[in-house]
């Protein structure tokens, strides 16, 4: 009887935790590599987030290149975008947001980028104008898919009593429910030391506290934040990353020095690239900065490995341990310090042997030398870096960086009866190489067919609706597709798409608001 209970009691424990998985993005395919977009809080904190700015952004995106480069992940903030009904509902904030949540999402999506929207795991969010999760899992969880967010950033405040591993993982179940693929972005500052356990739970988690109040960007702060996030580089890895916070890139604040420093530092730890400047008003040094390709290579590297600090001296530091997805790797040198460091970077102190013979790439002046043989003499100036990429070959390539026309297709079908009706999606690669064809996959609806054809880097997905047997109504569905990255042949972050049909009905109207 005893044993049998013990079975019993074992039974139930393993059936628990089959159902958490392993990792959260073994599920959903998503930021295999770390995310990349845009939120307003460092610059604008509250004020003034509403539609206008959001959609100025969007086009900023597009315009600047920053879409082209791989930023992909837009929308408000702690931006008092809804706030809780009598009956216990999300609802839009009508006055700053005229085109309701959903509209917004559209709006995003329309133009091949994706949307974010955040929230809070306790009764409030931070300012206290927006309601919290807590006690609302599943219903506000259902109401972020209804708006269709791809991504949500979940904050910490007011959360007294709660333990952050239990109420993230209750989020985690709820967006499951909600049915809708969704990066999970933990924000509690590194509280209840995430990196520890939330990997089965989301995919990115804050490590540090903020990097600036809104408006204020600090150097002093960012480089506490590097300091925290670089001794947890054995966490990350793809689809679950450490995050040492939101750009500050272009703000004012820091120098053109350490603008890039600072960039170098994020891409080396495989942080999140979340922009946080004003996207509207960027210098020509800013916008090269944030969209130089060979840094978001080495960030967006398939392998998904944390650089880390691997000698130091005084103020003056080697990061390495970055392997690249075609044999080579990044190494960062670094100067925190106030005066010109000369340093040697030997090539045992990167795990290469003395004798081999290695091409040196710098990643802010594009320029190749070597093959070196022992290793290389650095000289930096003070805050500065050499974002280097060491390989034996010097071919350099760049990981795939994928960019949409749109995210989303819309059908009207006027009546009801036989129709056939077809729509594309346009998919390329700015990445060096081309990518194999995408492999949709199976368990669409009957009404819905995807095909994928091939033109060099650009890819081609027609979608097919045939409308026979289907009542007047609104549908809907979601297209996902894997890929392979050529090279190392790892699975690439799963692309999503939305189509909806509406059949017999008037075009336009959601009842998403
Ligand atoms: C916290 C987060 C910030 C931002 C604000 C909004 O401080 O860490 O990134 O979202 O809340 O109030």
């Amino acid at each position: 009887m005893l044993l049998a209970t013990i079975f019993f009691i074992l039974a139930g424990v393993a059936g628990a935790q089959d159902q958490s998985p392993k990792l959260r993005a073994n599920v959903d395919g998503l930021a295999l590599t770390p995310p990349m977009g845009w939120y307003p809080w460092n610059e604008f904190g509250q004020e003034p987030q509403n539609e206008k700015l959001i959609e100025e952004i969007v086009d900023a995106l597009i315009s600047t290149g920053m879409k082209d480069a791989g930023y992909v992940y837009v929308g408000p903030d702690e931006g008092i975008c809804f706030s809780r009904g009598s009956d216990g509902k999300l609802k839009s904030n009508l006055e700053r947001y005229p085109s309701g949540l959903h509209g917004l999402g559209d709006y995003i999506h329309q133009r091949g980028l994706k949307y974010a929207l955040y929230t809070d795991a306790g009764t409030n969010t931070c300012s206290t104008a927006m309601p919290g999760l807590k006690g609302h899992e599943l219903e506000d969880m259902a109401a972020f898919a209804r708006w269709r967010a791809d991504y949500v950033k979940v904050d910490w405040c007011n959360t007294k009593g709660q333990d952050p591993a239990q109420a993230y993982a209750k989020i985690r179940d709820a967006q499951l429910a909600a049915g809708r693929p969704i990066v999970f972005s933990l924000c509690s500052w590194g509280e209840g030391k995430p990196w520890k356990w939330a990997a089965s739970v989301g995919h990115l988690w804050r490590t540090t506290g903020d990097i600036c109040a809104p408006g204020k960007a600090s150097w002093e702060t960012a480089m506490k934040n590097t300091a925290a996030n670089e001794k947890l580089y054995a966490a990350a890895g793809p689809g679950h990353w450490n995050d040492p916070d939101m750009l500050i890139n272009g703000m004012d604040g820091l120098s053109a020095v350490q603008n890039r420093s600072f960039f170098s530092l994020w891409c080396m730890m495989a942080a999140p690239l979340m922009a946080g400047n004003d996207l509207r008003k960027m210098t020509a040094s800013t916008i090269e900065t944030l969209t130089n390709r060979e840094a978001i290579g080495i960030d967006q590297d398939p392998l998904g490995i944390q650089g880390h600090i691997v000698w130091n001296e005084g103020q003056a530091e080697i990061w390495a341990g970055k392997k690249l997805f075609d044999g080579s790797q990044a190494v960062l040198v670094f100067n925190a310090g106030s005066t010109p460091a000369e340093l040697h970077v030997a090539w045992p102190d990167i795990g290469d042997a003395e004798s081999a013979a290695l091409y040196v790439r710098n990643l802010w002046t594009h320029r190749t030398t070597g093959p070196h043989r022992g290793g290389i003499a650095v000289r930096v100036a003070p805050n500065d870096v050499a974002l280097l990429r060491i390989s034996k070959s010097n071919a350099f390539p760049l990981p795939p960086v994928i960019v949409a026309d749109s995210y989303w297709l819309s059908f009207h079908a006027p009546h009801p009866g036989k129709q056939k009706l077809t729509g594309t999606i346009m998919v390329k690669t700015t990445g060096s190489s081309e990518l194999p064809l995408w492999k949709v996959r199976l368990g669409l609806p009957a009404w819905l067919s995807v095909s994928v054809s091939k033109h060099g880097k650009q890819q081609t997905f027609t979608n097919t609706v045939r409308t026979a047997g289907l009542a007047n109504g609104r549908y809907h569905a979601i297209v996902r597709a894997g890929n392979v990255e050529p090279l190392s042949h790892l699975p690439m972050s799963a692309l999503y798409y939305d189509v909806d049909l509406d059949v017999g009905g008037t075009e336009g109207d959601h009842n998403g608001k």
